[in-house]
């Protein structure tokens, strides 16, 4: 990328990032939740509901714990891997300095946001005293990334690592976005989710910027390799093998009977989105595909065809 091709967010980070402008959350102790039940639809199956609906609050709290683990996982580890490497300019595509300031930027940002969340479960554990299960050590993410990278030649795995983090950077945001707006959950919750949403407003745009410009100074045959490389990575990307895991792990924490655990077990089994052009995130991901020009490319069209609209 050309220097000159570059303009910088410096000034809007220094005005609007949510480290140099929101207070802190403090959660409040009133009768909300601290959840959305969208999110955990196993909390309104038939079975829960007929069989433990006074679990439901421990359920949710989880379910919070298990969403807190995630943003910890993705900001730490995978964005701001990508992100340092390309401030330091260790990434093996080069970038402008102006640049790679915008991406020390997002280092700072994720940083924030995992300590952020941090802290909101130390105050969660301090004010309900449920202590979170145990909690999964990896996100899909964790396992999608460094398997759509190895199939990669060497020459392109920089590119598979930058489209993939960029596809991650702006499918989250829109899934904090619907949290955001649900009025039963408490307003701590939804103010702390707005604050990261006001920081991946920026980001998302900094990873679809990149992604463009390389994608339009690749040529064709490498833009080839890389679309037979994606539906390998969303398919990974988009697995519900960890949070069906989590949930089995949840049910085994209830204090229910063996027989409404499996009964329970049998409604997370029916919960999963199948992959297709309907799975919840599917729009938000074909949606940067085409900001980002990538979907212009016949290849790319091909290979996502079983996900179009
Ligand atoms: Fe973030
Ligand atoms: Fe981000």
């Amino acid at each position: 990328m050309n220097a000159l091709d570059y303009q910088s967010f410096a000034d809007v980070w220094e005005k609007r990032a949510t480290i140099r402008t929101r207070p802190r959350r403090a959660v409040e102790d009133d009768g909300k939740l601290m959840y959305p039940v969208s999110r955990q639809p196993l909390v309104v199956s038939a079975t829960f509901l007929r069989e433990c609906p006074h679990l439901q609050a421990f359920a949710l709290v989880q379910s919070l714990y298990k969403f807190i683990n995630d943003v910890v996982i993705f900001e730490t580890e995978i964005v701001d891997r990508t992100a340092r490497s390309i401030a330091k300019d260790r990434f093996d595509i080069r970038f402008p300095f102006a640049c790679r300031y915008d991406a020390m930027t997002v280092v700072v940002d994720e940083d924030y946001h995992a300590l952020v969340a941090m802290d909101y479960m130390q105050q969660t554990i301090a004010l309900t005293g449920i202590e979170p299960i145990p909690l999964p050590q990896e996100i899909e993410l964790s396992r999608s990334i460094p398997k759509a990278i190895a199939l990669a030649p060497e020459h392109l795995k920089a590119a598979v690592e930058l489209i993939c983090v960029s596809v991650a950077e702006n499918t989250l945001t829109n899934d904090v976005a619907a949290f955001s707006k649900d009025d039963s959950v408490k307003q701590s919750v939804k103010g702390l989710m707005a604050d990261h949403l006001a920081d991946e407003g920026r980001h998302s745009s900094f990873w679809a910027r990149l992604t463009k410009a390389w994608w339009q100074s690749a040529p064709a045959p490498d833009r080839q390799v890389i679309a037979s490389i994606m539906p390998v990575f969303l398919s990974e990307y988009l697995s519900n093998d960890i949070q069906k895991q989590f949930d089995f792990t949840l049910i085994d924490h209830l204090d229910v009977s063996p027989a409404v655990r499996a009964a329970l077990r049998e409604e997370v089994e029916s919960l999963a989105f199948p992959i297709t052009a309907q799975h919840p995130l599917v729009g938000n991901i074909v949606r940067f595909f085409r900001a980002s020009t990538m979907l212009d490319d016949p290849s790319m069209e091909a290979a996502l065809a079983a996900w179009l609209p």
